[in-house]
């Protein structure tokens, strides 16, 4: 999966939701701004909003080949002074990490079979912004979700994907205190973000 998120990446960019949390954060004032991702990936994200601003990040990923490929993608971008990489399940080390100011969940909700867990370590690591992405859960999705589980299985990956409903989602963070400044969905995705208030 890493060699393809990386492939992607370096051929097509960001995706559109991505971009769209991109132009939404940046409006929002990036400058000198802490951030951490959580399921970081390759660090397409995060270097962006580094290079676009913020000041630095932190990010978090289960799998060490996607954080191989995010240590040399930020060596390249000459930002190895400003990122750094924690490998581990984000719930269990969130009580080790200094809090910052912008949280990012890309596609990750998802990977997580207990979001209010996910959520409140979210919460509990985050200052002023929360901003993800995650499925929307309609038949279309269900039925999508399903065909790469059956295909996690096949492979024997031990991944699954998970379609968690949207207003749980919402009102945990809601209910930390941080409210949705902007909410667009697209056909399978909801884009999304908090701040404090
Ligand atoms: C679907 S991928 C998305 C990667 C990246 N955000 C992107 O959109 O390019 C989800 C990533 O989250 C990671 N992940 C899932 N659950 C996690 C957890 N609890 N803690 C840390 N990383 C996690 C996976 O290893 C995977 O790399």
């Amino acid at each position: 999966m890493s060699k393809r998120y990386e492939r992607r990446y370096r051929r097509k960019g960001l995706d559109d939701n991505q971009l769209q949390l991109v132009r939404e954060l940046e409006s929002m004032g990036l400058n000198g701004l802490t951030l951490l991702e959580v399921g970081c990936g390759v660090g397409a994200l995060h270097q962006t909003l580094l290079e676009k601003g913020a000041s630095t990040a932190t990010g978090i990923d289960l799998a060490p080949c996607m954080l191989q490929h995010a240590e040399s993608r930020a060596k390249e971008r000459e930002l190895e002074q400003r990122t750094q990489y924690r490998l581990g399940d984000f719930v269990e080390i969130s009580e080790s990490l200094d809090s910052v100011d912008v949280t990012i969940l890309d596609k990750v909700v998802c990977c997580y079979p207990a979001p209010k867990e996910l959520i409140r370590a979210t919460l509990d690591c985050t200052n002023r912004v929360i901003a993800l992405t995650y499925p929307r859960k309609h038949l279309l999705g269900e039925i999508y979700n399903k065909i790469w589980n059956f295909g996690f299985w096949l492979f024997r990956s031990d991944f699954r994907g998970f379609m968690h409903e949207s207003r749980l989602v919402q009102e945990s963070i809601e209910a930390g205190g941080f409210k949705r400044v902007f909410d667009r969905d697209s056909p399978m995705w909801h884009t999304q973000v908090y701040i404090a208030g």
